[in-house]
């Protein structure tokens, strides 16, 4: 476990709106300087904290809250790890067959920031008014097709509580993975082991997503081994939205993207060529990250994350919000939810004091570095393992911008390395229209999404709705994880569930609807198979 090199901070700095990535001492990202070397301890629930339950649920169910569509089951509560350690989560059943979809789990980033930004700016089944004030059904939520659990992790964040001894996302596996031993050892949730098991998360994500995904396969070999016991998980999916994986390769993007992207130029030549210089000097940022990489310590990599985000990260986006350039700093949009989650906090069931980000948890990884660590090879380890991978950023996203993103894909060594670097680029259509460029090879795919901002599903882009193309991305992954043929997101003009339709009619049913669409789709029949002929899987 860490001991933290820095005290509790006790003062809470303004936070910025819709910011999940903390500003120390005016630098995005930054590493507080507080020379100090004391053991960072407990915050604990702010309000009466019931009698934790180690190893067990505690919940409260069917609270109406968010989802108000008739019959969608919910639950709320915590998973105690131990006494003093309580993960908050909030689980809605699918909206359509709950007892076979799979089972998708969330994380937003920070690091130190709250799964309730995706349940309530992004993709869950409702969402948060410009007022703050109110919620509305979100027709797009990821739970139209799968059950979805938010979880907010690591102890401290969100509505979690109890001690606060996570700072690397290796930790932050370890715990996730014990809180969903727990979860689906439950009565009212062990149906769900058997079911496909995605991972879908965000930002600082690109290390949590894949660290998490290679810990379970790491765990269920154990599992399996009888080293060992536990309960397998059935992981089939991991998706990664503007994602911070690969510092090395990711923060040239930065240079670029300031300089240069879809929309307008965010600082001035001369800012970019002092960042440049920042990077390539002999002490620069590049260096620094590869030392960090190269076996560096906690403090390297903690130093390489404080001298790259002043001179690098923070300089070159100028007056523009980070999370969406098209709007100047800070964006009110997507509206904060501080105000709104103090009116249910008790309703579901939350027992302390909701924060965006929890500065505490933010500067534990800090002290370690982590952010500067490479998360690649866990990725590669999780494409190689055949798990569907996809990989996706919002084209107006500065912080986790595509430019970085994309020299990471470029980066990756895996199994279908030469299939992806002869690709070019192909259209992305949802409902006809276009919606951004894809890459497809074998089971992984890159998408870049046009119009979004850093959190993808929070959007819309042309004649589309809020969160329309995200839900069909999360879609036709999982039709590809429920029937294992090969997949595509197909090129053509027809409805959203197209795709989905369409394997599911051959495997599964044929009901009126699906023999409909069949009869559609046949009229496509050989595009279709020409398509799916040049990409199955090995
Ligand atoms: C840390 O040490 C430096 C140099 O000794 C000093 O200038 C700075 O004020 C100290 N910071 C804090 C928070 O004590
Ligand atoms: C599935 O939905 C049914 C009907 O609403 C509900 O009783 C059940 O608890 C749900 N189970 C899960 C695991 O979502
Ligand atoms: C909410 O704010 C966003 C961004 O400013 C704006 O595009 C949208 O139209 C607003 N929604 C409503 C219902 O006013
Ligand atoms: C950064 O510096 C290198 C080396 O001087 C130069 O080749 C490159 O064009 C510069 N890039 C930018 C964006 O200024
Ligand atoms: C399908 O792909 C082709 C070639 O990649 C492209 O020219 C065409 O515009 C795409 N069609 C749609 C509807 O996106």
């Amino acid at each position: 476990m860490l001991i933290s090199l820095f005290p509790i901070i006790l003062a809470t700095l303004p936070s910025v709106l819709g910011g999940q990535v903390p500003i120390v001492d005016g630098v995005l990202g930054g590493v507080r300087n507080t020379n100090a070397s004391s053991s960072g301890t407990v915050k604990p629930a702010d309000l009466s904290v019931a009698a934790t339950t180690p190893g067990k649920i505690r919940a409260v169910e069917n609270t109406g809250i968010c989802e108000t569509t008739p019959g969608v089951y919910s639950a709320s509560g915590y998973g105690d790890l131990t006494s003093t350690e309580s993960l908050f989560f909030w689980y809605f059943a699918a909206r359509e067959n709950n007892d076979t979809a799979p089972l998708a789990l969330w994380f937003n980033g920070g690091p130190g920031s709250s799964s309730m930004l995706g349940l309530f700016q992004e993709l869950g089944p409702c969402r948060i008014n410009n007022a703050s004030t109110a919620v509305s059904l979100n027709p797009n939520s990821w739970n139209t097709k799968a059950n979805l659990l938010f979880i907010d992790q690591p102890v401290g964040v969100g509505f979690s509580h109890g001690t606060m001894s996570v700072g690397t996302s290796e930790e932050a596996a370890a715990d996730v993975w014990t809180f969903l031993q727990i979860f689906l050892s439950d009565s009212r949730f062990s149906g769900l082991q058997s079911h496909d098991l995605a991972i879908w998360t965000e930002s600082y994500g690109g290390h949590y997503g894949p660290t998490f995904a290679a810990y379970f396969l790491s765990q269920n070999a154990a599992i399996a081994k009888g080293t060992i016991s536990g309960i397998t998980l059935n992981l089939k999916t991991l998706g990664v939205g503007d994602g911070l994986t690969d510092p090395l390769s990711q923060y040239p993007g930065y240079i670029t993207y300031a300089g240069s992207n879809p929309y307008h130029a965010l600082v001035s030549t001369s800012t970019i060529t002092r960042a440049n210089t920042s990077w390539l000097s002999s002490t620069g940022c590049k260096e620094q990250i590869t030392a960090c990489n190269n076996g560096g310590s906690n403090s390297v990599c903690s130093a390489a994350q404080s001298f790259c985000n002043n001179n690098i990260l923070s300089p070159l986006a100028g007056d523009f919000d980070v999370y969406y350039i098209l709007a100047t700093n800070p964006d009110p949009y997507p509206p904060d939810l501080t105000s709104y989650l103090k009116t249910i906090e008790t309703k579901v069931g939350a027992e302390s004091t909701w924060q965006e980000t929890n500065d505490n948890v933010y500067d534990n990884f800090a002290a370690t570095g982590d952010w500067m660590r490479n998360s690649r090879p866990d990725l590669e380890t999780v494409i190689d393992a055949g798990v569907r991978v996809v990989v996706y950023d919002g084209d107006a996203d500065y912080i986790l911008n595509f430019n970085g993103v994309e020299a990471m894909v470029n980066n990756l060594d895996m199994q279908f390395t030469s299939i992806l670097q002869a690709q070019s680029f192909e259209s992305w259509t949802v409902g006809g229209q276009l919606a951004g460029q894809v890459k497809n090879a074998g089971t992984f795919s890159y998408i870049r999404i046009y119009g979004a901002g850093h959190e993808v599903p929070a959007y819309k882009f042309g004649n589309l709705a809020y969160g329309q193309a995200a839900l069909q991305m999360d879609s036709l992954l999982i039709y590809k994880t429920t029937h294992h043929s090969a997949y595509r997101p197909l090129n053509q003009s027809c409805s959203d569930d197209c795709g989905y339709v369409f394997v599911r009619a051959f495997t599964v049913d044929f009901g009126f609807p699906e023999c409909v669409i069949i009869m559609t789709t046949l009229a496509y029949g050989f595009t279709i198979f020409q398509q799916l002929s040049t990409n199955v899987e090995p």
